[in-house]
């Protein structure tokens, strides 16, 4: 067995909402992703937060999952469209070392197959040190589709970040 098909990989849910941040508001997309996430496979989700639409908190969570717990992957849900209070994708943008325009262009060119709302999402994804990061939009619904388009590469992706060397094709 390959060592892709047997590692597994530690993963970080993050809701970002100032509604949700403040008790205001029951977070549904983060124990969504959550659910979803752990019943595919090999991913155990060892970190789940709220945060407000608060740039400041937003980097200091991805970076202490990133750079201190050693994270696989994040994901974020919520604060990717247009209100003025969204700030995730310019917050997360800066902290990427490489961004993968690919990700979320898939994500929202599947969404744009059930909703026209699709391109209000301006999420954006890529590699902090040895971390994928990935935004997703903040409905439960929004969350659960989104996964749902990427979940099929996103082994093959997270291994191939770590440095692993089995060819892409075989
Ligand atoms: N994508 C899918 N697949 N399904 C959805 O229902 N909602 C859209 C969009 N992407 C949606 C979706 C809507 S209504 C918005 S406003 C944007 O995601 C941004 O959501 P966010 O600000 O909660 O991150």
């Amino acid at each position: 067995m390959s060592r892709e098909t047997t590692e597994t990989y530690c993963c970080g849910i993050l809701t970002i909402s100032d509604k949700g941040s403040r008790g205001e508001r029951q977070d549904t997309s983060g124990p969504q992703l959550r659910e979803q996430l752990g019943a595919a496979g090999p991913y155990i989700i060892s970190k789940y937060a709220i945060v407000a639409d608060d740039p400041t908190a937003i980097t200091a969570t991805l970076t202490n999952w990133c750079d201190r717990q050693g994270l696989d992957l994040i994901l974020t849900t919520g604060g990717t469209g247009v209100s003025p209070s969204d700030q995730t994708p310019e917050t997360t943008r800066p902290l990427l070392d490489k961004e993968i325009p690919g990700i979320s262009e898939m994500m929202r060119m599947a969404s744009f197959q059930k909703t026209a709302h699709a391109v209000l999402s301006r999420g954006v994804a890529g590699i902090r040190k040895r971390c994928l990061i990935i935004n997703l939009p903040g409905s439960e619904r929004a969350a659960r589709e989104n996964l749902e388009t990427i979940l099929p590469g996103l082994a093959h992706a997270i291994y191939k970040i770590k440095g692993g060397s089995k060819d892409c094709g075989s």
